[in-house]
């Protein structure tokens, strides 16, 4: 069984062929943690691996204790997991084994997103309940682990069996506790238009974190972070991932104690965050997925690709080829007519796109950011056969349509705020911070999760519309919940998102056939908790290729090609005023689900059919840039950062594409080497190039030479001073 209970001594152990999770009750009813990490032989006790009984910082100094769920006040003075407040003000909790149940399978959550099994053999889960006697309160964790995957889930369930409310301060996802802290900490952040960087630093003594306080999970950090040993590499070496299933406020934070061990904590922030729970009452507190690999951050990202692509995304488009797009947005930005659309869906088509996505702009009387959000109604100025008449205009074309909303906000200048204006988030009697020119709606309110779900199933239903982007321009201040009693208000920021996540459910299971894609002003709320019902994400504002390489790059680490939204842009590029070639701008959006956010009636003749000739790679390939094995190779935030390659494998190693990229060009440079990975070492595989050019290698080469030796890049013959900066290089590989 891959979970073992061994009675005598009470111990757990959840075991695959690659990770062990070993917990055990301790003498005095505590839950002990014993070992997360490599593979331990069923049918043993492994005991001795942590306190023989519970003993704090304060009287055992020698024993630090690694509880699974630490509580306060206990001699162990860390951050805990859980921290209750009852209703004398204290906060002590002394949680006790009480029962377990070892299941096949996997539960969902309750009104939370989650992975999820299709069939009850593919993972096995242990809810193992504690409870505090003096209070009442229980505390379900549960654990499940995959079979074929090097990865758990935890989380919890709070529930008050006693007979007074309590407040619950902090109620982590998942705490862990690892013996040593000889770790890098690698974490996902930046800002708007520079999402997801890979920022890499030593673990030191004491608390280091990334968290959000925003509402959302954010530009600036992601609900993502990872311990690497200091010699691991992408191809090899120790790590452990922490991902949050989670969408708002997170928390992810090591701390470093003195005797060197290190606690992870991943969960909803605790700042700010305060639930009642009363008697009767439970809390789901998010998934957290942990998974350890000694094989490379290239194996422990593939574990989360594998996991999110098939069982997090949910719905019909988790497996069906996505579709090419076209965005309007930097085309038209918020100035089209319905003529004009259509004459760009005319050449988008002939080009062979095969989604036209009607961006801002169409509603209201929306001619620029200042007004219209919340009035889901379209603007017959613009649009005068409205979103029917032109989305079958686009249909008669060829293509599907798809449509733009942003569903949580409104503008001060709509008909919404003016006949709802408490529905925005605010505190009465202050004045609402603007950004954007727009307001936050208090999705923590049922009535109006429920006015939204009938707003755009309208819009949804009014037309043939097969794709919708969901965007979410800001970030919520001033927070609080009109309907909400004052001691429920730290309750604000977790309810919006519950509200979120509600709608989603509602909408997506409403419209089944239509592929979401979520957006918040580009990449900022790329979380797994979005995933679950959005399988694709729009990444980052930021098109220009440079500056993708960097954040496609970072996003990898934990998020699918499927999920990665990339799009080919205009030059000068509208973030950074770049101009890159047409040909390597293609080569990095290739790596994800590839668009096109440009006027193609501007393209030159030549420039036209350089785009259909792209299209026509890509749709060739759309499963293995989609959906293949993906490989980072050489680093855009190593050495000099000029230099980034990455490759996507097919499950069956018979074909590859490899994407090479050199931002500055450099003079008279080495014979370069390219080890690739991944490959069947056993096979010869046909090697061409794209764009189509010179290829200094023979047309054959081994996978063993390939990955052992290097594919032979002879930048003197092909990068030289001709050829300038920003160039792009794929290497398409078919077994023989
Ligand atoms: C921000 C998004 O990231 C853009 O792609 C675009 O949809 C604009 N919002 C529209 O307002």
């Amino acid at each position: 069984m891959p979970v073992e209970w061994i009675p005598d001594s009470r111990q757990f152990h959840l075991h695959n062929d690659r990770v062990s999770y070993v917990i055990r009750v301790l003498e005095n009813g505590a839950l002990g943690h014993l070992h997360f990490g490599g593979r331990l032989a069923a049918g043993r006790l492994y005991t001795h691996l942590g306190p023989e009984r519970f003993a704090g910082f304060s009287n055992r100094l020698d024993e630090p204790v690694a509880l699974e769920y630490p509580t306060p006040g206990s001699g162990d003075f860390r951050a805990a997991g859980l921290t209750v407040e009852h209703a004398d003000g204290s906060t002590v909790l002394d949680l006790r084994y009480r029962s377990h149940r070892i299941y096949r399978g996997k539960e969902d959550l309750v009104g939370l997103p989650s992975t999820y099994v299709e069939r009850d053999d593919e993972a096995d889960s242990l809810a193992v309940v504690l409870a505090d006697a003096p209070s009442g309160i229980e505390v379900q964790l549960s654990y499940t682990i995959f079979h074929d995957l090097p990865a758990i889930a935890r989380s919890a369930r709070l529930t008050n069996a006693g007979d007074t409310a309590v407040s619950v301060r902090c109620a982590m996802s998942a705490c862990l506790d690892l013996p040593d802290s000889d770790w890098q900490f690698l974490h996902l952040s930046g800002a708007w238009a520079r999402e997801r960087h890979l920022v890499a630093r030593r673990l030191a003594p004491g608390r280091q974190s990334v968290a959000s306080l925003r509402g959302a999970s954010g530009h600036q950090h992601n609900p993502f972070v990872a311990l690497a040993r200091a010699a691991t590499t992408e191809a090899g070496g120790e790590a452990y991932g922490f991902s949050l299933i989670y969408s708002g406020n997170f928390l992810a934070e090591v701390d470093v104690d003195p005797y060197e061990t290190a606690r992870v904590r991943v969960g909803i922030n605790p700042e700010g965050f305060c639930w009642t729970l009363a008697p009767g009452a439970g809390l789901d507190v998010p998934e957290a997925v942990l998974a350890y690999t000694d094989a490379g951050l290239g194996d422990l990202s593939e574990t989360y690709h594998r996991l999110y692509r098939e069982r997090l995304a949910r719905g019909v488009w988790r497996d069906r080829p996505r579709p090419i797009l076209l965005n309007s947005w930097e085309a038209t930005y918020f100035s089209f007519t319905e003529d004009r659309l259509v004459e760009i869906a005319g050449v988008a088509r002939d080009l062979g796109i095969e989604l036209f996505v009607l961006d801002d702009g169409w509603f209201g009387t929306r001619d620029d950011d200042t007004s219209s959000l919340g009035d889901w109604f379209v603007d017959r100025r613009k649009l005068p056969s409205g979103l029917d008449g032109l989305a079958r205009r686009i249909e008669a074309l060829g293509l599907r349509f798809g449509l733009w909303i942003e569903p949580e906000m409104v503008s001060p200048r709509s008909q919404l705020f003016a006949e709802h204006p408490d529905w925005a988030v605010g505190v009465p009697g202050r004045q609402r911070t603007e950004s954007r020119n727009q307001y936050v709606l208090d999705l923590s309110r049922p009535e109006v999760v429920e006015h939204l779900f009938g707003a755009i199933a309208d819009v949804l239903g009014s037309a043939p519309i097969s794709y919708v982007k969901w965007d979410m321009n800001r970030n919520i201040t001033e927070p609080f919940g009109l309907a909400l009693p004052p001691e429920r208000q730290g309750e604000f920021f977790h309810r919006y998102l519950l509200g979120v996540y509600d709608l989603y459910a509602r909408l997506t299971s409403a419209f089944p056939d239509v592929l979401f894609e979520s957006c918040a002003g580009g990449g900022g709320r790329f979380d797994p908790g979005l995933l679950a019902f959005a399988p694709q994400a729009w990444t980052s504002d930021d098109t220009d290729a440079i500056e993708r390489l960097r954040i496609q790059w970072g996003t990898s680490l934990c998020y699918p090609l499927s999920s990665i939204g990339a799009h080919v842009s205009a030059v000068p590029n509208h973030q950074v005023g770049r101009v890159t070639p047409l040909a390597t701008r293609a080569a990095v959006a290739f790596f994800g689900v590839l668009g096109y956010e440009l006027d193609p009636t501007r393209l030159t003749a030549d420039e036209r059919m350089a785009v259909a000739d792209q299209l026509a790679f890509y749709k060739r390939r759309r499963e293995l840039f989609q959906r293949g094995r993906f490989l980072r190779l050489l680093s855009p935030f190593g050495g000099a950062g000029d230099e980034t390659a990455w490759m996507t494998v097919a499950a069956d190693r018979s074909a590859a594409v490899v994407g090479y990229y050199v931002a500055l060009n450099r003079p008279n440079p080495g014979p370069g080497r390219l080890r690739l990975r991944g490959l069947d070492p056993d096979a010869r595989y046909r090697i061409s190039a794209w764009p189509a050019g010179r290829l200094d290698q023979p047309l054959e080469r081994g996978g063993d030479e390939l990955m052992r030796a290097g594919l032979v890049l002879s930048r003197d013959r092909w990068e030289a001073a001709r050829h300038g900066d920003f160039r792009a290089q794929l290497f398409v590989l078919d077994r023989v």
